[in-house]
């Protein structure tokens, strides 16, 4: 078992923290400091997503292309969050109600979950971050309206390991203690589409930012209803991770305000409105018959 997640490269370079990199989740430098669209935005994520009141709709089902293939993966501790780039081929993202082809970026973590479910908060959650093709850089996508798309994978506590996200954790572990540059290979292959629920047909979307600063209203958010799970111990290994500033014990944003925008809850092939239509050609058939009936 050992063996599987055997890291085969550790490259340690030099911390270097930039003044853009100057905020944390607890402080003065905590959530209620971030500056600009993070205070004054008004489509800002995560949120709580309050189940009734969502518009249940069929969006149409999300392609994820290549998420079935293995890719060797670099992870590294950004001091906010372990975040994973896949090499060498490109991961794709499509269908649904996005308006173009987005291409994978990264994905990372959020112990515990940024998303609230009708105001319950599960132990992880996982982002996968993609950007629009039509523009040249993650970047570049994130200052153009729908430039991101990300979908979540909520995990709930198990008393059983999740052996899916054993190399991520071990590979965590190495880099727990060097934040910045420092990122390791792993010899494991990461095969997406395992990080993803069963059902990826269902979902919650809605119009929201990016959960960090500069906070940009230009995500589109799909967060599958389908959670898998983690134990306590492999959740530890998230919670240890350093900053250089402690221990990064929890990195979850709040929750905003919702304010005008709805919330949508995919189902697959849902035809509420298709059958009040068809009821109302009925209707609109029964008395046109009933006319032509009358004036015979
Ligand atoms: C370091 O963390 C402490 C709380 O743990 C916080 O009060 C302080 O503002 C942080 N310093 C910086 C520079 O973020
Ligand atoms: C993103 O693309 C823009 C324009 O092509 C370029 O100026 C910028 O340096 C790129 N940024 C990154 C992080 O690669
Ligand atoms: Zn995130």
């Amino acid at each position: 078992m050992k063996n599987l997640y055997v890291i085969f490269t550790i490259i340690i370079g030099l911390s270097e923290i930039t003044a853009s990199d100057d905020w944390s989740y607890l402080g003065d430098n905590g959530p209620e400091h971030w500056p600009d669209l993070c205070i004054s935005g008004k489509k800002q994520s995560p949120i709580n997503i309050a189940t009734e009141d969502t518009v249940k709709i069929d969006l149409g089902k999300l392609k994820f292309i290549r998420y079935d293939f293995a890719f060797q993966g670099k992870i590294t501790n950004n001091g906010h969050s372990i975040q994973v780039q896949l090499c060498c081929v490109p991961i794709h993202l499509g269908g649904a109600n996005l308006p173009s082809t987005y291409i994978l970026e990264q994905i990372h973590f959020h112990w515990p979950a940024e998303h609230t479910i009708d105001n319950n908060r599960d132990a992880l959650e996982l982002h996968f971050v993609h950007y629009n093709e039509q523009y040249s850089n993650a970047s570049m996508a994130s200052q153009h309206e729908n430039g991101i798309a990300v979908v979540a994978t909520l995990f709930e506590m198990n008393s059983e390991d999740n052996l899916e996200i054993m190399s991520i954790l071990k590979a965590t572990e190495l880099v727990s203690n060097a934040v910045g540059k420092t990122t390791a290979l792993m010899e494991t292959k990461i095969i997406p589409y395992l990080l993803l629920p069963k059902d990826h047909t269902t979902y919650y979307y809605y119009d929201g930012s990016l959960t960090t600063p500069g906070c940009q209203e230009t995500v589109m958010w799909y967060i599958l209803t389908e959670k898998l799970s983690i134990s306590e111990q492999q959740l530890n290994i998230f919670k240890s991770v350093g900053t250089n500033n402690g221990t990064l014990s929890f990195n979850h944003r709040p929750t905003q305000i919702v304010g005008e925008r709805a919330i949508y809850h995919h189902l697959d092939g849902y035809s509420a409105a298709t059958i009040h239509l068809s009821n109302l050609v009925n209707v609109c058939f029964s008395l046109l018959l009933s006319k032509l009936l009358y004036f015979k």
